[in-house]
């Protein structure tokens, strides 16, 4: 991989920014650099082929549980061991940088992890956060792979935050395409695949607590 450390666009920025604040998401396509998905992508499908992926849950702390019925990735949290980690979250702080600038959102951390979603499998409509327990700001998700097809299926939909069965957009999951919405406002969920799906979900945080609780990072 290059040494160039590839930034979002300033057009990227402008649009994400106006787009959260007009209808509170914003899809993208060419927005993550070819090169850093690829190597991304790489990494990713070494730690499946190796095993070395953990089954994602539902819920936090002692309502964690294992719901393959609602969600079949296996997941891994990106902590920082390979300089195409290190080039998304640099990526991912500048985003966080212009956020706060434009919109005061007081974010002061980023959480990410790479997700596997094998053939068949899926993610049922959720929200990534709730409100009151609003931890999680704003939701990221970058797509890792290359010649995703129409009839490959894993679309992430997008629903009305008021009228949840309301399809607003949805995404085909390719590399370099880019979404971020509002975590507790836009439902939304994965299609079943038909192929071996990469993608990077990642979360602002502010740090605001409920009760005196912090919501732990993962
Ligand atoms: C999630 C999620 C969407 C995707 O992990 O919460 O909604 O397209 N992921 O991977
Ligand atoms: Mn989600």
């Amino acid at each position: 991989m290059s040494l160039a450390i590839p930034s979002l666009s300033p057009s990227t920025l402008t649009d994400l920014v106006d787009a959260l604040v007009e209808r509170g998401w914003y899809l993208g396509e060419g927005v993550i650099d070819a090169t850093l998905c690829q190597a991304l992508h790489d990494e990713l499908r070494e730690r499946v082929a190796c095993q070395a992926m953990q089954a994602a849950g539902i819920g936090r702390g002692e309502a964690h549980s294992l719901r393959r019925d609602i969600r079949g990735d296996t997941i891994h949290w990106l902590d920082r061991a390979t300089t195409a980690q290190r080039h998304y979250l640099g990526a991912m702080a500048e985003l966080q940088q212009e956020l706060n600038r434009a919109l005061y959102l007081g974010l002061f951390e980023f959480e990410a992890h790479f997700a596997h979603y094998g053939p068949g499998t899926f993610y049922r409509k959720h929200r990534d956060s709730f409100r009151g327990r609003a931890n999680r700001v704003i939701s990221t998700v970058a797509y890792l792979n290359p010649d995703w097809g129409p009839a490959d299926g894993g679309e992430m939909v997008l629903y009305d935050p008021e009228d949840e069965s309301r399809e607003v957009a949805r995404v085909r999951p390719e590399a370099g395409n880019f979404a971020c919405f509002l975590a507790d406002r836009v439902p939304h969920e994965v299609l079943p695949t038909t192929r071996p799906r990469a993608s990077i979900a990642g979360w602002f945080r502010r740090n605001a607590s409920l009760n005196g609780i912090i919501d732990p990072a993962h």
